[in-house]
């Protein structure tokens, strides 16, 4: 039987962060409800989960198994730097047509961005005029969550979800200040420079009770202090960095690979793109947090120390070039060196045209289903399950996050299948209906 509490009344989605993928997803939103197109590439809404044995042929839509918001009871909130309406920041961002954004205008000119927590010592590349002031870090965190109850109240929702959307922060290293709740308190009254905005966010959602996940690589939930809030207040949290285009092949091609015991000897990759998050990322400082977030993914997948002679010599390489005439169609390239029977060389090329923020859109919307899920089936701390979604997952202390998405995918279905009291499908079975 299940124990989730049914998703009644209007959700709000929040996101800090107003750009390219919080208007995309919006906007996709919006489009659907309106019957101007499809959900594509979103799990909860497009995906489907087999049930019982092979034979007994019950493969529903996960959207009619789970009860989740439907989308029709979504209300879109958030903050930004800048002053544009999500019409304008859609029109700005170029990803999607102006003649299907005209068709959605008004509704998407209402969605107006609320007054930032920014500072620019973590973003150097930005600067805008729609900033809070406060006098420190707590009365900022303070400030987020009256907004927060304010949109709540004038908007009835029954539930609110954050999903950090905002631009990648300089790369910051857990350190003392982030070690407990009591420290990383006493760190946002004393203006810790260690306490980037995206954190001065998460504090202010989970110390609420409101679900968060973070899209992008900040350091943001993914420290000590926070998981310990998350339990205080029972609070389902998610991180980081949306797994999107170069990554999301990683970690299609990487364990099929590794299945098949074929050697690796180097893995180059390299994006183009010309965004605004591009121009963010040329920045060293923040490129090094999405670099770090990046790297992680083969170690974990291919575990050379347990492997050296298939994957002891592996060489591993990232690069990010700003490149503004691809726009938000990032080129993602790869050059893997592979090696076969008897060490003879082989070599593949990906060269990935993607969209990067078409991509992301339907990981949001997933994203703040399941939390707002999760937190309904009383959920909470790290929600492992949704590191299907994400480029270097949060995992509990002392465990490597897992990125193999056929693993992923796997523990996602397995979670929703537990949440509605059925069995478990682990493809073990000895007889052939498994
Ligand atoms: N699109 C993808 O495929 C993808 C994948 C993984 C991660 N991400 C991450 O998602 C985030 C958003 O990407 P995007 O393409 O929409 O970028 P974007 O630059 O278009 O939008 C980010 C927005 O965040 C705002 N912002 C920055 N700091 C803020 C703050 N403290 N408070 C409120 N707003 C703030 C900026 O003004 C900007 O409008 C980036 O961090 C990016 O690295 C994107």
């Amino acid at each position: 039987m299940s124990k989730v509490k049914p998703a009644t009344g209007k959700l709000g989605i929040l996101t800090p962060g107003m750009g390219a993928v919080a208007s995309t997803f919006m906007a996709g939103v919006i489009a659907v409800n309106k019957g101007l197109a499809k959900p594509i590439g979103s799990v909860s809404q497009m995906g489907d989960i087999r049930l019982g044995k092979r034979t007994d042929n019950r493969n529903p839509l996960i959207k009619d198994f789970v009860p989740l918001t439907k989308l029709t009871d979504i209300v879109f909130g958030g903050w930004d730097i800048f002053e544009d309406n999500m019409y304008e920041s859609a029109i700005h961002a170029k990803v999607l047509d102006k003649t299907l954004l005209d068709q959605i205008r008004p509704e998407l000119e209402a969605i107006k961005p609320m007054k930032a927590v920014f500072d620019r010592e973590y973003v150097k590349r930005l600067d805008g005029p729609n900033v809070k002031t406060g006098a420190n870090k707590m009365e900022l965190a303070e400030a987020i969550m009256e907004d927060m109850r304010r949109f709540k109240e004038e908007n009835g929702c029954d539930r609110l979800v954050m999903v950090w959307c905002g631009s990648t922060e300089i790369y910051i290293e857990p350190s003392e200040v982030h070690s407990t709740l009591e420290k990383l308190e006493e760190g946002m009254r004393n203006n810790d420079p260690n306490i980037p905005p995206s954190m001065i966010y998460a504090y202010a959602a989970v110390k609420m009770g409101i679900p968060y996940a973070n899209g992008a690589p900040n350091l943001s939930c993914d420290v000590e202090a926070m998981v310990e809030l998350a339990k205080q207040t029972k609070t389902p949290i998610a991180g980081k960095d949306f797994k999107t285009g170069q990554t999301l092949m990683k970690t299609i091609v990487a364990p099929g690979l590794k299945v098949r015991a074929l050697g690796i000897r180097g893995w180059f990759s390299t994006n183009i793109l010309g965004n605004r998050d591009g121009e963010v990322l040329d920045d060293p400082d923040n490129f090094k947090s999405k670099e770090v977030s990046k790297l992680g993914v083969l170690e974990e997948i291919l575990k050379p120390e347990e492997n050296p002679d298939l994957y002891g010599d592996l060489y591993h390489k990232v690069r990010i070039n700003y490149y503004p005439p691809h726009g938000d169609n990032k080129e993602g390239w790869d050059n893997i060196d592979i090696f076969g029977w008897l060490g003879y060389p082989m070599q593949i090329k990906i060269d990935f045209l993607c969209r990067d923020s078409i991509l992301a859109a339907p990981i949001v919307l997933d994203l703040a289903l399941f939390l707002d899920l999760a937190s309904r089936s009383e959920l909470y701390g790290i929600q492992e399950w949704l590191s299907f979604y994400l480029k270097s997952p949060q995992a509990a202390k002392g465990l490597s996050p897992m990125h193999d998405i056929f693993l992923q995918n796997q523990k996602l279905l397995n979670t929703l299948r537990h949440l509605m009291g059925e069995e478990l499908i682990t493809h073990l079975g000895m007889d052939y209906y498994y």
